[in-house]
């Protein structure tokens, strides 16, 4: 395989096309951005820890029948994964309120959510990625009824599988985003990455915060949570 131009660059990651058609990789980078690139900074080694991270849920995932865009990890911050178009969404589940569902429904956070809550934004920086329903996405032809279902039980089987998971190394997963994509052939596949930039990771004993929102929140000790979260998977991870 070998990596050719660059197609992308975005906030967090570059992508770069490959001598395969269908495959791309993936650099990911110690960027960090917050409020729709307002905050800009970096998280050093987050681009490493950020891509094994990923490719180790991925590889769970796929284990329990979620089908994802991973294919190989190349190095400690590169992964080749399928090219896939990305379903412009992004999809959000939560099991205990906090951030912005906390703002918008005037929830303390951490109250437990009675059912996982499943939002939809729509992918467009320039909007700053507004709130949208099933009917919009409809009606704008971001996707179809029968995709949109598929995105909705994968979504919620992604959060039953990472709950448990993450409990077993003593994180309580509060909300996580996560982003689907087509791949040539037409199948849908789990994509981008789940990360301490993607997801709300509090620790179950002491409620500490390792994730991104400590970074948001400049409540310092960025680096040290992402460790930790890694530290716990590693020692979890199957290899
Ligand atoms: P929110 O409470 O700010 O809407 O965030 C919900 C979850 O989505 C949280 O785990 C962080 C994640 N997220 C992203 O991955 N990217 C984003 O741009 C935003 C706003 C949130």
């Amino acid at each position: 395989m070998e990596k050719r131009n660059q197609l992308y660059e975005g906030k967090a990651k570059k992508v770069f096309a490959t001598d395969d058609p269908e495959a791309l990789v993936v650099s990911y980078k110690d960027d960090a951005t917050a409020f729709n690139g307002l905050k800009k900074g970096t998280i050093a080694g987050k681009g490493a820890i950020n891509n094994r991270m990923t490719n180790a849920l991925m590889r769970l995932l796929e284990r329990d029948g979620i089908p994802t865009h991973f294919l190989e990890e190349l190095s400690p911050t590169e992964t080749l994964v399928k090219r896939v178009t990305i379903v412009p969404l992004e999809v959000i589940v939560r099991n205990i309120a906090a951030g912005s569902l906390s703002k918008r429904l005037g929830l303390e956070e951490g109250k437990p959510l009675a059912r996982p809550v499943l939002e939809f934004c729509y992918k467009d920086d320039a909007l700053g990625d507004p709130f949208v329903n099933d009917s919009h996405i409809l009606a704008m032809g971001w996707s179809d009824e029968a995709e949109l279902a598929a995105i909705r039980d994968f979504a919620l089987r992604v959060n039953a599988i990472l709950r448990e998971f993450f409990r077993t190394m003593g994180i309580v997963l509060v909300d996580f985003k996560l982003e689907f994509g087509r791949t040539g052939g037409g199948k849908l596949v789990l994509a981008d990455e789940i990360s301490p930039d993607t997801c709300r990771l509090w620790d179950a004993e002491t409620g500490e915060k390792l994730d991104k929102d400590r970074f948001r929140r400049d409540m310092g000790g960025v680096e040290a949570a992402y460790r930790e979260v890694m530290r716990r998977l590693a020692a979890r991870a199957a290899p």
